[in-house]
């Protein structure tokens, strides 16, 4: 049995100014009609023809999104179970709540654990390396499904794969690396040795939950209280605020998969993913994948090109006219307008710093 599972929280800051605190990446129309979130609802189907698929999607998300992660679910016309975080605690304590609502329905069900605002592109590849995971997960293992990588990303956790793990197409994973400095990136590119880690999980509830109980106690112990003195208010499950707040703030890569070694009596593995993922970081990164014109450029709204190359612009409603550009972006909004290089959009985030720290 598989059960999916969606983290929907985070900001997403290198995307201003279309992706707001209120209106985070997950939940706006990036990539064009449906928001990332939604198209992550749809992801799983058609697995069902190699596994049972739990009709209900575990949602693990901020109380501030609520409404709209509900708004969103309906509107999809599907099943949910929407869990709000009274304060963000990062990835691994959400994945502890998921956990223990997946073991309180079902009989320890297998984990898909999929952030909300990544894009695939290739569903029929995801689905099928998910459904290998399953089966290596449904076994015990944690499964971390990893993508070949092009640049030396240092936000990103590096994977070393070991031996080949029977016939479905798994790796041993030997070892974990979150978020490495940029000389040891470029040094694991150079190997071809590693993988990037994609963020997207495969593992049985009580799995994780022994993961988490043997690496970090202290969080198991929180969340769990969290969890137990939650309320159900009939549309949302809501964690107790003051347990929540005092769990630990960690990520699973940290607080578990860069701990959990070939050793130990949970073995990890990798199994590659080779279905266009893209975390839609950043606006370079939403230009890669979208649909781009004889010229290399993606329009959103009223825009026009003209002697423009690789260039992205979208446009809330004022029209943007383009001459002469290349490799830029514009982003307008009714109250902020971006342009920016596109090899330079990283820093996008120091604006968003500015503006926070101005009030
Ligand atoms: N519910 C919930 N609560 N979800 C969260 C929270 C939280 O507190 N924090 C983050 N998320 C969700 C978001 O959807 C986010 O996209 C995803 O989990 C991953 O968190 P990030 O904060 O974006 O992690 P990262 O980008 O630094 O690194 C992770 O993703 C990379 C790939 O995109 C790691 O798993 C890396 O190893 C990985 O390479
Ligand atoms: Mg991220």
């Amino acid at each position: 049995t598989i059960q999916p599972v969606i983290l929907a929280g985070g900001s997403g800051t290198r995307l201003w100014p279309l992706s707001r605190e209120h209106f985070p990446k997950q939940l706006i129309g990036l990539l064009g009609e449906s928001s990332l979130l939604e198209s992550t609802l749809g992801r799983l189907d058609g697995l069902a023809e190699t596994a049972r698929v739990i009709p209900e999607t575990l949602i693990v998300c901020g109380e501030d999104h609520r409404f709209l992660t509900a708004e969103q679910l309906r509107a999809q016309g599907r099943a949910g179970r929407i869990i709000l975080e009274p304060v963000g605690r990062n990835t691994a304590p959400a994945l502890t709540v998921a956990a223990l609502a997946a073991m309180a329905n079902q009989q320890d069900p297998v984990m898909v654990v999929m952030p909300a605002d990544h894009a695939v592109a290739d569903k029929d590849a995801f689905r099928k390396a998910v459904a290998h995971a399953a089966q290596y997960a449904q076994a015990g293992s944690i499964v971390a499904l990893g993508i070949v990588p092009s640049r030396p990303e240092t936000g990103y956790g590096y994977i070393k794969a070991g031996a080949p793990l029977g016939d479905k197409g798994g790796y041993t994973l030997d070892s974990f690396v979150e978020k490495p400095h940029k000389e040891l990136a470029e040094q694991y590119l150079a190997s071809g040795e590693y993988w990037w880690n994609s963020g997207i999980f495969v593992v049985r509830a009580s799995v994780w939950l022994s993961a988490i109980r043997t690496h970090n106690p202290d969080m198991f112990e929180k969340v769990s209280q969290a969890y137990e003195s939650g309320k159900d208010d009939g549309d949302f499950y809501r964690l107790d605020k003051t347990l929540f707040a005092a769990s630990p703030s960690d990520s699973i890569d940290y607080a578990v998969m860069e701990k959990l070694g070939t050793q130990g009596p949970i073995g990890s593995v990798v199994v590659p993913l080779n279905a266009g993922w893209s975390d839609v970081g950043s606006w370079d990164a939403v230009w890669d994948v979208s649909d781009k014109d004889a010229e290399g450029n993606v329009g959103r709204g009223r825009v026009m090109f003209e002697g423009t190359h690789a260039s992205f612009a979208h446009s809330d409603g004022r029209l943007i006219a383009c001459v002469g550009l290349t490799d830029t972006i514009v982003v307008e909004t009714p109250d902020a307008i971006l342009v920016a290089d596109k090899s330079q959009v990283q820093h996008v985030k120091a604006i968003v710093n500015r503006l926070k720290a101005n009030g």
